[in-house]
């Protein structure tokens, strides 16, 4: 069983659904509104978890309601949750989603996972050493990341980063990594001096560039590969991303080759998004593999 330790955001996701997105200054009526757990950190931890990793999560959550129905959702999901400390000066982070016309927007407010800080994950770091893979994105500060790269590179564990949402990440960092797993525009803000082919060509098999419906691109070594995605009827998008990173490590910490995991990530991320929330439609491990 590959043991995982993803470090990052948990979140409460608040998502109202609409027929029409609102513009600058526009009300619009909505249809529905609910809560559901969320946070590219622990969506990710959820994920794996469902396709049967060990799996440690790293994060904080608010001694409040939403950072209690967090915790409890991660028990339930068999995510352990022994290094998810409660702060008490900050509210358990929140993600705003409007889904609306076949797509979704989100403002993140932080709240508690700002304090996923580098002197709270270096008490935490012996944990590190026993993992086969860890998995990381950018809802925590920039200086965690840095940190678990350093970290990581020096037990001799492969990080992978998925560098969303998109900010600029430092050199040092996407050297450490084992794997980086930009979407297009996170890929330009990474590699600001060349184009994707050129990234590509340096980083073979290490930089995986989703494209969205077409599929996900890296670099063998001898030759670009375009892995296609599934074709399916899509309810709501948001998770798809961190199904795939999650996907992706576990078949990776298996020993799967690389195009087989990506293909087994990709068919897991596209049954994700046939059920409503970001963790509603993250399928078990009997799912995809009956699927594929
Ligand atoms: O990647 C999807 C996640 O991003 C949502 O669950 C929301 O919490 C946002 O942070």
């Amino acid at each position: 069983m590959a043991k995982i330790g993803v470090i990052g955001s948990c979140s409460m996701d608040l998502v109202v659904t609409s027929s029409k997105r609102p513009g600058a200054g526009e009300t619009v009526l909505g249809e529905s509104f609910k809560t559901v757990p969320g946070g590219k950190g622990a969506n990710q931890a959820v994920a794996a978890a469902r396709l049967g990793a060990e799996v440690t999560m790293i994060g904080r959550v608010g001694e409040d309601g939403f950072g209690q129905e967090i915790l409890n959702n991660f028990m339930a999901n068999g995510v352990s949750v022994s290094n998810v400390e409660p702060v008490t000066d900050a509210e358990s982070g929140t993600a705003h989603i409007v889904l609306a016309e076949g797509d979704n927007s989100i403002v993140v407010v932080k709240g508690a996972n700002d304090r996923v800080t580098p002197e709270y994950v270096q008490m935490k770091s012996e944990v590190l050493r026993e993992l086969d893979m860890v998995l990381i994105q950018q809802e925590i500060p920039e200086e965690t990341v840095v940190l678990v790269s350093q970290l990581c590179s020096k037990f001799g564990i492969p990080l992978m980063l998925n560098p969303a949402p998109a900010r600029a990440v430092p050199s040092e960092v996407i050297e450490k990594a084992a794997y980086l797993t930009p979407n297009q525009h996170e890929a330009s803000l990474l590699f600001p001096d060349m184009n994707i082919q050129e990234a590509l060509r340096m980083y073979p098999n290490k930089l995986f560039i989703t494209e969205g419906s077409q599929g996900v691109r890296y670099y063998d070594g001898e030759k670009e590969v375009l892995v296609p995605t599934y074709k399916v009827e899509a309810v709501d998008t948001t998770g798809a991303g961190d199904t795939f990173n999650a996907a992706f490590a576990v078949a990776l910490a298996e020993g799967k080759p690389v195009y087989e995991s990506v293909q087994f990530a990709n068919r897991a991320a596209s049954l994700s998004v046939t059920k409503f929330g970001a963790q509603g439609g993250m399928p078990t491990r009997a799912e995809v593999e009956a699927s594929l």
